[in-house]
């Protein structure tokens, strides 16, 4: 654990203070979408194509519209006419909201119904559509081919874009170079979110005074307001005109970043009625339609030496994003951060390459609970390194101990251009090995392959960059990604403090208190946090990509700052002093020399509005537009060891260690969670969770009983360690932690699995590993258990 820092009275950094969010969400008092009941309100579900790809030859509403309680079908034509049918992606592709004739995935929006209540609008079966079903490709591969069928009408083929970074030639001769090279190709198959909570939004457009107030499930409402500006205002509605309000939000993991067609669909029924509308998805429609991360199709390559010294890196990725390119990257990179894929190592030189593809799949490219393409990457290498290690007859510690940038050289600039803070890497893993009892389980190993049992041990020595990010380089849709704290402190010396960016679990009410208690000595517990409100909160651009504490933090040390630097000038006033004579402790400046002389920030918070200097501006905020210098890099190493089962192919996590750096440690308790919960969402990919499609692009897994959610019986019993490398350039040394373990984790599973059957000649198993896939692998290799 940190040491506490500040005294535990404020709560400041370092204290694992009970989450203030607990009390309402434990008593059932949370404040989501589906609470909210307004009078009045209208409801709306979705029809939905069963085909993947298809002409809409008609739309029958008579039936829907007899139906007692039904007052309207929406369709795209009626959208058409106030040309908000279409709207803009985060990477400035079309999505359509609803189509005027064809449709391009299964479960895509073909209609809407508009009702009184729920369950009447669910009838949306009442709503007949004919469909002329046309051919579909959902293999990006395929869709490459010359011939292929076209996913999109107004592009010239299926291929979206290319993008290259790195000294091509360079590598190439590295690789032409070297002594040992390995390939593999390594598919991160399709995964979902999957959160509680499904989308959905109440729309409640005020006529009178021409205003909009649309509550959503919006990790991003400030950046969602100003889009919905953007493609309403031809109709009047301007951004003053629009309050987006975010309430509690039960799980977004980057799924709640875009906007989806319901939403629109909602401000418009909401617009034409004059009634509140409410949509909110059923978990099938969240399941088939939105919220989906991976589908990267990569062929890896790594050179090096004999003795285990890597030196090149070549990836070549095929990203298949469904029928239109709604990823949610920053606008200079099509491909996120996926050129961290030199990971912790010290490579020479490297070269990445991504084709992005069309496919008649729904749209695809979240940043599931990663920094963007960041988990794609860190699997990438992690499996590399160990491929590498496999070829040469090298221990996968040793190897990584081996390349590992050393401490001595942060500021590290990696060979893909990416600026390293700080780190500590060896650390990390000396650490994880130790926890674990490395060498033991080597040697048990070993044993155990000459008994003919299969023991396998994974390591992941992941790097993670979050906290997007340095305007310079970052922006969606040409909005800059710094982030906002704004801070007013009350006479009485309680203080409100509100933020650009959105929790959906993390705890912010919690911890952004104390990152204030800490550089005002106000107690945390007297320190209101409030997000999401577009209305009263500074601008942001929201809460993904573990960028909360990198930003947002920072801009709540430096808005305290402001302040701090204020209630000096008003304590030099109020003690007759200079202000270079006053020292700061806790929450009191005091004369230097005389402890006695002093004022509490209670008491210069008081004077702030009862006894200012002549001359000052009375009251006592400010506000942080924070642009980060640069990006934070959190590490870890994790290890993990499994035991197959020769009979069934089940793979048994045994034990798993997970040691994390995220810099100072703001709230440790809640860095353990996220830890917890990260790691869960990292193995439950790497076990069991994928979404696929049939060759007529039909979802397999658009249910819980296909697609596979693990259980407290599934996960295993996470065991977690620290250490802490603070960052340079964070104003209190903190760097993100969300989403490092969900980053980290499949590769350590995926590489214990190849682990224990290396020596039947496995080099790779793509993720997730079920025990079929296990098992017809063991068979391949006739090293099945015979009855
Ligand atoms: O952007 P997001 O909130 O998802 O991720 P984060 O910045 O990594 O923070 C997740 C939670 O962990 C927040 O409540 C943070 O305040 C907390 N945290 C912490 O206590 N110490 C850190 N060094 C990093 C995060």
């Amino acid at each position: 654990m940190a040491e506490a820092k500040v005294e535990s009275r404020v709560h400041g950094l370092g204290h694992s203070r009970k989450r203030v969010e607990d009390a309402r969400f434990i008593r059932g008092q949370g404040n989501y979408i589906d609470d909210f009941k307004l009078p009045g309100m209208l409801h709306l579900d979705i029809v939905r194509s069963p085909y993947a790809h298809a002409k809409i030859k008609a739309i029958h509403t008579e039936n829907a519209l007899a139906t007692p309680g039904v007052l309207a079908v929406i369709d795209g034509p009626t959208l058409q006419k106030y040309n908000v049918h279409n709207m803009p992606t985060l990477m400035s592709d079309i999505q359509m909201v609803l189509p005027i004739d064809t449709v391009k995935y299964q479960y895509q929006e073909v209609a809407a119904v508009l009702a009184t209540d729920r369950y009447t609008a669910a009838r949306t079966a009442a709503v007949e559509v004919d469909y002329d079903p046309l051919p579909v490709v959902v293999d990006p591969f395929k869709a490459l081919e010359p011939g292929a069928t076209k996913v999109r009408d107004d592009k010239e083929s299926n291929h979206i874009w290319h993008w290259e970074w790195g000294d091509k030639d360079k590598t190439d001769q590295d690789f032409n170079e070297a002594e040992v090279t390995v390939k593999e190709n390594i598919y991160i198959p399709r995964i979902h979110v999957a959160s509680i909570e499904t989308c959905g939004c109440v729309a409640k457009w005020d006529a009178v005074n021409t205003h909009l107030t649309l509550w959503m499930t919006s990790q991003a409402p400030h950046a969602i307001r100003t889009v919905v500006a953007l493609i309403t205002g031809h109709l009047g509605l301007s951004e003053e005109k629009i309050r987006i309000i975010s309430p509690d939000i039960g799980g977004g993991f980057g799924g709640k970043v875009p906007a989806y067609p319901g939403y629109v669909i909602a401000v418009a029924a909401s617009i034409v009625t004059g009634a509140p509308v409410k949509w909110i998805e059923d978990r099938t429609e969240n399941l088939a339609a939105d919220s989906f991360g991976r589908d990267y199709h990569i062929t890896a390559e790594l050179a090096g030496k004999k003795d285990g010294t890597l030196t090149s890196l070549r990836f070549k990725t095929i990203a298949d994003h469904g029928y239109t390119d709604a990823a949610a990257q920053p606008s200079k990179f099509p491909a996120g951060m996926f050129h961290i894929c030199t990971g912790s190592y010290d490579f020479k030189s490297a070269f990445v390459e991504v084709d992005g593809v069309y496919t008649n799949k729904p749209p695809g490219g979240i940043a599931y609970r990663c920094s963007f393409r960041v988990t794609e990457a860190v699997h990438a290498i992690e499996r590399m390194t160990d491929v590498f290690a496999q070829k040469i007859g090298m221990d996968t510690a040793e190897i990584r101990m081996k390349n590992f940038i050393k401490p001595e050289q942060f500021p590290y600039k990696s060979a893909l251009g990416w600026e390293y803070d700080s780190g500590n890497y060896p650390a990390a893993l000396r650490k994880a090995m130790d926890m674990i009892g490395y060498d033991n389980l080597r040697k048990e190993q070993a044993a155990k392959r000459a008994r003919g049992e299969f023991m396998g041990i994974g390591i992941s020595s992941f790097t993670e960059i979050v906290g997007a990010g340095p305007s310079k380089d970052f922006d969606i849709l040409g909005l800059k990604m710094f982030d906002s704290c704004e801070i007013r402190v009350h006479p009485t010396g309680k203080a409100i403090a509100r933020f650009g960016t959105k929790s959906q679990g993390q705890g912010h009410e919690t911890t952004y208190a104390q990152i204030i208690a800490e550089e005002l000595g106000i107690p945390a517990e007297h320190i209101k946090v409030e997000e999401g409100d577009t209305d009263t909160a500074p601008y942001g651009l929201g809460t993904y990509a573990s960028r909360s504490t990198p930003v947002a933090g920072a801009a709540a040390a430096m808005a305290s700052r402001k302040i701090r630097a204020k209630a000096k000038q008003i304590a030099a006033h109020l003690l007759e002093a200079n202000e270079e004579d006053l020292e700061w402790e806790t929450g009191r400046f005091f004369v230097k020399g005389s402890p006695d002389q002093g004022k509490t920030i209670q008491e210069i918070a008081f004077a702030a509005y009862t006894n200012h200097p002549q001359g000052m501006e009375g009251g006592l905020e400010a506000v942080n537009y924070y642009d980060p210098p640069n990006l934070t890099y959190p590490f870890g190493s994790y290890i993990c060891v499994v035991d197959i089962d020769r009979g069934t192919g089940e793979v048994k996590i045994r034990r798993f260690v997970a040691v994390d750096d995220c810099g100072v440690r703001i709230n440790p308790m809640i860095v353990e969670g996220q830890i917890h919960g990260g790691l869960t969402m990292g193995f439950a990919p790497a076990m069991m969770e994928e979404i696929s499609y049939d060759e007529n692009g039909n979802i397999h897994g658009a249910n819980f009983m296909d697609y596979l959610l693990p259980t407290a019986v599934e996960t295993p019993k996470w065991e977690l360690g620290e250490t802490v490398t603070p960052s340079p350039h964070h104003p209190i040394g903190a760097k993100g932690v969300g989403e490092s373990a969900t980053v980290g984790a499949p590769a350590a599973i995926a590489n214990a699995v190849v682990d224990a059957l290396a020596h039947l000649g496995v080099t790779t198993i793509d993720i997730p590993i079920t025990p079929r896939k296990v098992w017809e692998v063991l068979n391949v290799h006739g090293a099945t258990l015979e009855e």
